[in-house]
């Protein structure tokens, strides 16, 4: 069995320099993509689920989808994660549901309401064997319901906080703010991460993992396709990838990536369907789109120095 939770994976990734890549899924060809250049690469994988996925599929679909994936690739060891909770009603539903482990984003309540909520999670999923992602500080840009702040550097997590948040609120991992944004719309000029809040916050919680959101490049590729096969992206930018290797090196263990598989899939179909116009069987764009991911994700995980680690974090 390789549903596991994340503690293994993180005490590996910084031994060893590296981070886990943590992919939203929402379909079959997703994390069909995903999960077959994880197996390729044999790298370790935390498949997330925000509460729009689960809206979306249904979380009976998303955990059929899962437990295929797992019960198929024994030698992967694979954790699930609440992307996002914002009450304790939705982690607790998700912990109910069997995932391994649970984000509670509480930041944008003040600081003692954060530990308040983020402590109760944690007696509850800790109870069950589950582990606790947190969040303080915030991000900027849009991700579903997750609307960040305007001025991101403004928003950065303060080192002295986070050790009184992680020692107070018991939380296996947390989730800081050094300059990312969610979605497709990150920055307007080339961005410079805070490189200097996730080296500070190292040193005052040695050993403990941190956790970067918003960490998509928005590969110009993809939106060079988009575009010129009748979309409209002309401002979108990313996270550079050298940054997003270096943080990996770091003390961030877990690095999300959402709108770089929305942008890989929908390039692709876009692509198809302009070229192809009379096409209307859907396996003849979704199959390419799952290729994509799957090309996509095979780099990402190379960026991340996580090829090849899936043995040592079973
Ligand atoms: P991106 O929008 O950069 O992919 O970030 C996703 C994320 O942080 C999910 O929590």
């Amino acid at each position: 069995m390789a549903l596991v939770g994340t503690k293994k994976m993180f005490e590996m990734a910084l031994k060893g320099g590296y981070a886990i890549g943590a992919f939203n899924v929402n379909n079959m060809e997703i994390t069909q993509g995903i999960v077959s250049a994880v197996v390729e690469e044999k790298s370790p994988l935390i498949l997330q689920v925000s509460r729009g996925a689960r809206k979306y599929a249904g979380i009976s679909y998303l955990n059929a989808i899962i437990n295929v994936v797992v019960s198929e690739n024994p030698d992967i060891p694979i954790a699930t994660h609440l992307d996002h909770g914002d009450t304790f009603e939705t982690c607790k539903q998700f912990v109910d549901d069997g995932f391994t482990s649970v984000m509670i984003d509480a930041s944008k309540l003040p600081f003692e309401e954060n530990i308040t909520v983020t402590k109760k999670v944690v007696e509850y999923a800790h109870a069950r064997d589950v582990v606790v992602e947190a969040e303080l500080g915030q991000l900027g840009g849009i991700e579903e319901d997750v609307v960040g702040v305007e001025d991101v550097g403004k928003h950065l997590t303060e080192p002295d906080q986070a050790v009184e948040f992680v020692e107070r609120s018991g939380c296996d991992s947390l989730a800081v703010a050094c300059g990312t944004s969610h979605g497709a719309y990150k920055f307007k000029i080339e961005p410079k991460l805070a490189f200097d809040v996730i080296e500070k916050i190292a040193e005052k919680l040695p050993g403990f993992p941190l956790v970067m959101h918003g960490s998509s490049s928005v590969l110009r590729e993809f939106v060079d396709l988009i575009n010129k096969y009748g979309g409209d992206m002309p401002d979108a930018m990313g996270v550079p990838e050298e940054a997003i290797g270096k943080a990996a090196k770091m003390a961030i263990c877990k690095v999300n990536i959402d709108t770089d598989l929305r942008l890989a899939v929908t390039a692709k179909i876009r692509q198809i369907l302009a070229e192809r116009p009379s096409e209307f069987d859907p396996r003849k764009y979704l199959g390419p789109g799952r290729e994509a991911i799957k090309d996509m994700v095979k780099h990402k995980l190379d960026v991340l120095g996580c090829s090849g680690k899936a043995a040592e974090c079973m």
